[in-house]
């Protein structure tokens, strides 16, 4: 196991009715922003609850942050948290929400102009406003870790921050609020959740047992979730196990002292940016090709994914490589989610812009060993095309 530094701040209120509980968990005398996406919030009632407790609180809203949140409507909420002064964010929403304004509380503080944070990855953020969150979709972990992903609108470049001042301070998750999340919605956050898992596990073997055994339970757990919460979308239990394994899934306690990949996300990411496609399709449509152009590298571990998240102990090894593929792709594609540029009309054209972006943000030795160049990249999307 490699040298690691775990801190996780992040308290987790879980459970059925637990809203009422931010009128204690909200500091007395906090001057309050609540930070929302669209329209859901309001709908749902989520808003409605959310207003309640803080009835004893000084609140302003903020809506809007749309789906992979936009640095330039990020900025209108650092406006109004100078021109009201605001020390407190509550973000009520799924990982776009809760990102956004992770970015907004360090964007609010920040002496210069707020697009370096994103250039610098978050490394140069200094102070952050603190943040507490209710959590509405159960996806990305944002809950319970300290990055997030903001779109610079402007050069469609969807860039990755983290610094430990972004923890949220509390997280609210009750299994409830889940229920309403359109079932595409549902489908991504477990497919997000299992590639989560998959780019801190499926690199080399033998570095910890405790992680490996947890991700392989997290793997598992997702691949039989994922259709019971399609098939009974209204069972509280189903949901509940969902919206804690996602929160696991990127919590950092499975990539602890591990090594990590992360090509399939920043290859994601370009997709996004440049074709709106949403972020759990994009890892969708690059694991299965990454893991079959990679296999030799990570022979090891697609062995042990095999036998021990597929059950697969029969046959030559490299047939179960590739049994352990096809089952990863057919499961993504089993939850409705495309595995192929084609089903969205994309192909060697598209393929070059992506390429291209990932080379103009410095993404060029991307993976576990820097394997990932930008040409192996553009091979992973030929593999993906039909
Ligand atoms: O905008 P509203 O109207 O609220 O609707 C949202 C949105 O359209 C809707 N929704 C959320 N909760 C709902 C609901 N609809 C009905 N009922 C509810 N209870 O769902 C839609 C998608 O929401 P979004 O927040 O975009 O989804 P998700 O949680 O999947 O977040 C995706 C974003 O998180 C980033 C992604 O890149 C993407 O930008 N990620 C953040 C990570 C992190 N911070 O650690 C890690 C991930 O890799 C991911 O990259
Ligand atoms: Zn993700």
């Amino acid at each position: 196991m490699q040298n690691f530094d775990y801190y996780n701040p992040t308290r987790i209120v879980f459970g059925r009715d637990t809203i009422g509980r931010l009128a204690e968990l909200v500091p007395a005398g906090a001057r309050v922003l609540v930070l929302y996406g669209g329209s859901s919030a309001e709908k749902t009632g989520t808003l409605a609850q959310v207003r309640e407790a803080l009835a004893g609180h000084v609140v302003q809203e903020f809506g809007g942050i749309e789906p992979n949140p936009h640095f330039e409507t990020l900025m209108r909420a650092v406006d109004l948290i100078k021109t009201q002064q605001l020390d407190f964010l509550l973000a009520v929403g799924g990982g776009s929400v809760i990102d956004g304004s992770k970015f907004v509380a360090a964007a609010a503080l920040f002496e210069g102009d707020a697009l370096d944070i994103l250039k610098q990855r978050g490394g140069n953020i200094r102070q952050a406003l603190p943040l507490g969150t209710v959590l509405t979709l159960a996806a990305t972990g944002s809950e319970m870790n300290s990055g997030g992903v903001v779109t610079h609108a402007a050069t469609h470049a969807k860039l990755p921050f983290r610094n430990p001042l972004l923890f949220p301070r509390f997280s609210i998750l009750d299994p409830q609020k889940t229920f309403t999340v359109p079932e595409r919605q549902v489908a991504n956050g477990v497919v997000d959740a299992f590639v989560h898992v998959a780019e801190q596990y499926l690199t080399v073997p033998g570095q910890a047992l405790a992680q490996d055994r947890f991700a392989e339970g997290l793997l598992q757990s997702l691949i039989e979730l994922g259709p019971q919460v399609q098939a009974n979308p209204l069972d509280y239990e189903v949901r509940a196990n969902l919206m804690w394994v996602a929160t696991l899934a990127l919590n950092g306690i499975v990539g602890a002292g591990v090594t990590h990949d992360w090509s399939t996300h920043m290859i994601g990411h370009e997709l996004t940016a440049l074709f709106e496609i949403d972020h759990a399709r994009t890892l969708a449509l690059v694991l299965p090709a990454s893991l079959s152009l990679r296999r030799d590298s990570k022979r090891a571990k697609l062995l042990q994914y095999a036998e021990r998240v597929w059950q697969l102990h029969e046959g030559p090894e490299a047939q179960r490589i590739e049994q352990a593929i096809a089952l990863t792709r057919d499961f993504f594609e089993r939850m409705g989610l495309p595995t192929r540029l084609s089903d969205y009309g994309l192909g060697e054209e598209a393929i070059e812009q992506v390429v291209s972006q990932l080379q103009a943000h410095g993404m060029t030795r991307l993976g576990e060993g820097g394997h990932v160049t930008p040409d192996l990249a553009r091979q992973i999307l030929q593999a993906a095309r039909v």
